[in-house]
Formats: structure tokens, C-alpha cells, sequence
């Protein structure tokens, strides 16, 4: 089968001139081929596609825009609604306190972390963690949560591709024993005081 259904050149000498497009441009002639199927068929496949699409998003409404389901997802975070208390199961979450986990999380953070917060969280593109000052909360819960879902329009992105859930909990334990440290040349505070 002839997938491009291509006149030929041996066709067109059979036929003559009538297979050419007509125009020249510096000797360079066209056939005047037919579309080929595939394309053909790739297009009417855009097209029901497309009738599918408004059909579904648009008319009966069956399937949610990618913005709604970002806010549902988001909701679900709870990390939208302004003011919603924590989830309860972070609310509940303790920080790590045995030295395996703490050496585990000061890894990550070496690797990781260091680059914009400094070895000692004095702080440089991102902000101090030894104060006594929070942006995104003080707590263990707010820790994570702030590793996890980043804050990317500032440059802190979100870890939760990068690191297991149990690596978060790590160098969030490692970051909740850097406060009161008192390194060299801290950052100046930044956001609330933590109570
Ligand atoms: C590319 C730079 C960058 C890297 C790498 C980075 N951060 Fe951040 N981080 C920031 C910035 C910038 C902010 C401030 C966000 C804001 O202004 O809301 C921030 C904020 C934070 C906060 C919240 C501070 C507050 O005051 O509420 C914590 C906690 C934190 N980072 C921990 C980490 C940990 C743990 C890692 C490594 C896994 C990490 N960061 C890696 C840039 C970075």
C-alpha cells in the first residue's frame, strides 16, 4: 500500500504536465501531490479530538480544568485556604531526635540545603534558621510542610520530588536544631517572631 499516496514522477511522465503545480521558480517545479493519507488521518483525528474536548470540558462539564483540579489538590495540601488549620496528622508530627536520623538530615542538608541557607542556616539567598523568626511558622509541622511543597516564586522549590517523605522528616529535624545556634554573620531576621 502506498501510505502518501504520491503521484510519481514515471506518472507524471505518463500524463504529462497536468501533475505539476503549475509555478516554476528557478527551474524548480512541484508536484501536485495529494495530501498523504496519514496526514489526513492525523487531522480528522485532531478535529474529533477537539469536538471530544469542548464536549467534555466545556458542554457537559464531566472533567475539571487543569486550574480547578490544582486547587482541589492544593485544598487538599492545605496549603490554599487561608487560615484552614493543619492537617491533623501534621499537627501531631515530632521532630526526630535520635542521632542516627539528625547525621541523616544534616547530610541532605549539606548537600542539599547548604548552597542557599549556609552551612550553619546563618542564611544567604534563603533565610536565617537559627533565629528566632519564621516566614512560614516555627513549628516541626511548618518545617515540613514548607520543605515540601517549597516556596518557588521566592527560589526555595519544593523538595517532595527530590527527597522521600522520610528524608523531609530527617532535614527537618536537622533545621529545628539549628535555631539558637548562633553562627557568624546571620542573615538579618526575616518574617514573624516565633512565639
Ligand atoms: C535555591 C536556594 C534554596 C535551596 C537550595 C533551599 N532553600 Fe530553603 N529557602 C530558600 C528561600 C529563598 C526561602 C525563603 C522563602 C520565602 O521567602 O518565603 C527558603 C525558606 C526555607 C524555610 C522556611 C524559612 C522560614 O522563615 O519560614 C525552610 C525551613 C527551608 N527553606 C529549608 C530548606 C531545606 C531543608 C533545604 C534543603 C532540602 C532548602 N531549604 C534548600 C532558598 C533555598
Amino acid at each position: 500500500m502506498d501510505m502518501n499516496n504520491h503521484n510519481t514522477v514515471e506518472k507524471d511522465e505518463l500524463t504529462g504536465e497536468k501533475l505539476l503545480s503549475g509555478h516554476e521558480y528557478d527551474n524548480i517545479r512541484e508536484l501536485d501531490n495529494n495530501l498523504p493519507k496519514w496526514w489526513v488521518w492525523l487531522f480528522i483525528i485532531t478535529i474529533v479530538y477537539a469536538v471530544i474536548y469542548i464536549f467534555v470540558f466545556d458542554v457537559i462539564r464531566v472533567a475539571p480544568y487543569q486550574q480547578e483540579e490544582w486547587k482541589k489538590e492544593m485544598v487538599a495540601a492545605g496549603s490554599l485556604a487561608p487560615g484552614q488549620p493543619a492537617p491533623v496528622a501534621s499537627a501531631s508530627l515530632v521532630a526526630l531526635t535520635d542521632k542516627v536520623s539528625l547525621d541523616a538530615g544534616k547530610d541532605i542538608w549539606l548537600k542539599q540545603c547548604k548552597v542557599c541557607h549556609l552551612e550553619g542556616g546563618q542564611g544567604l539567598v534563603g533565610p536565617n534558621l537559627t533565629d528566632n523568626f519564621s516566614i512560614h511558622g516555627c513549628g516541626y509541622a511548618d518545617v515540613v510542610k514548607v520543605i515540601t511543597i517549597g516556596v518557588p516564586e521566592k527560589g526555595m522549590i519544593s523538595w517532595k520530588t527530590q527527597l522521600t517523605d522520610d528524608q523531609i522528616m530527617k532535614v527537618a529535624s536537622f533545621v529545628m536544631t539549628l535555631k539558637g545556634t548562633n553562627p557568624p554573620n546571620p542573615k538579618a531576621p526575616q518574617g514573624e517572631p516565633c512565639k
